[in-house]
């Protein structure tokens, strides 16, 4: 089976991990701080927090920014259930914006119809990885004056008209699931430029607690919950993210092969993505019953998925908001397999099977 994604763990995290599990110390210590300084570095922020993952560093972003009962937040309409789950868990409405028909990111004149003077904060997803309309995203936050928490769970190393994803000003969130770009064996990190919002999300990573000292309990000054990263998913990421430029270039490669085999492609379109996208999944747009197309695939031992149910069809939420593209689009996207460890005859063999049953 040619499966969708795949980690790539080599002996340089096997190494690293025993190196913690012969030393001294699981809970965080100071493998989780230099994976932060070296994902400072690498990002161009001025501050990374690692957490558990990033539906844990979303859930405290949006607290970080006072998110609170009674307040309403605007998220996109597909996205992974965790992006509304970690409005919820604030006690916070879920309100949503529909997708833009091209790259099925947040519709951000939809966001701006979506305002109210409960809205506390705009929550955009790189959909795939690939940057949303920042600029015009930048000027409505700066308009009403709400903040943007951005999900970019899929974009590590994506970049914006040259500017890293997660340098940008804004508090940003990746995950390290595995199967994402990098792993960190699960995992996630919060970045931002503003010393404040980093220091109160260091608090809220540990309950609320202001230091992360088992042996030297502090006063709660918050209410959160158990979210720090521990030392042997550290090392694993230390390593992780040296390969990450490696990796991506070769996701790029691959979706630029793909963009060229499927361009005249009849019943299809590649989604539509930005130069500097990391390639976190490759989606195409089919004409056909996705359904048939997806059980073909498989007999032709090639996985697929859908990224992702949209939010106003699971049956946890209720939404009556008028979703047009969503629901016109909501049976069309589907992802095809898009990992550095694809061989060239693998892609051929996706390449033939797409024709052949999508044509
Ligand atoms: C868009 C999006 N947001 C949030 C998440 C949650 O990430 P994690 O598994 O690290 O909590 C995912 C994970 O798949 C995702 O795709």
């Amino acid at each position: 089976m040619i499966k969708l994604t795949k980690h790539q763990i080599g002996k340089e995290e096997i190494v690293a991990v025993n190196k913690v599990l012969l030393g001294n110390q699981l809970t965080p210590g100071k493998t989780v701080k230099q994976f932060e300084t070296n994902l400072i570095k690498y990002i161009g922020c001025n501050y990374a927090v690692a957490v558990q993952s990033a539906t844990a560093g979303l859930h405290i972003a949006l607290l970080a920014h006072g998110v609170k009962p009674g307040d309403e937040v605007i998220v996109p309409s597909v996205t992974f259930s965790a992006t509304a789950i970690a409005v919820s868990l604030c006690g916070a409405k879920v309100v949503l914006a529909d997708i833009d028909p091209f790259s099925l990111n947040i519709d951000v004149v939809d966001v701006e119809n979506k305002i109210t003077e409960k809205t506390k904060a705009i929550l955009p997803v790189y959909y795939a990885g690939n940057p949303y309309d920042i600029k015009k995203l930048f000027k409505i936050s700066n308009r009403y004056n709400i903040p943007i928490i951005e999900d970019a769970a899929c974009a590590m190393g994506s970049s914006y008209h040259g500017q890293m994803v997660g340098s940008m000003g804004l508090t940003t969130v990746f995950s390290f699931h595995p199967t994402k770009n990098m792993t960190a064996a699960g995992g996630g990190a919060v970045t931002t430029n503003t010393k404040k919002i980093a220091e109160k999300i260091k608090q809220l990573r540990w309950y609320g607690l202001r230091r992360y000292d088992h042996f030297r309990l502090d006063k709660l000054h918050a209410i959160s919950g158990n979210y720090v990263m521990n030392e042997i998913q550290a090392a694993i990421g230390i390593e992780q993210l040296k390969k990450l430029p490696t990796f991506n270039e070769k996701r790029r490669i691959i979706g630029k092969e793909y963009d060229h085999y499927f361009k005249n492609l009849i019943n299809a379109r590649p989604l539509t993505v930005m130069e500097g996208t990391n390639r976190y999944i490759y989606v195409l747009l089919i004409d056909k019953d996705r359904k048939e197309v997806r059980r073909k695939l498989k007999r032709k031992g090639i996985e697929t998925q859908v990224h992702y149910t949209p939010l106003n069809k699971h049956p946890a939420y209720e939404f009556t908001s008028c979703l047009t593209n969503t629901n016109r689009l909501q049976s069309k996207y589907l992802s095809i397999p898009i990992h550095p460890q694809l061989s060239e005859s693998d892609i051929n063999k996706v390449v033939n099977a797409i024709h052949k049953i999508i044509g």
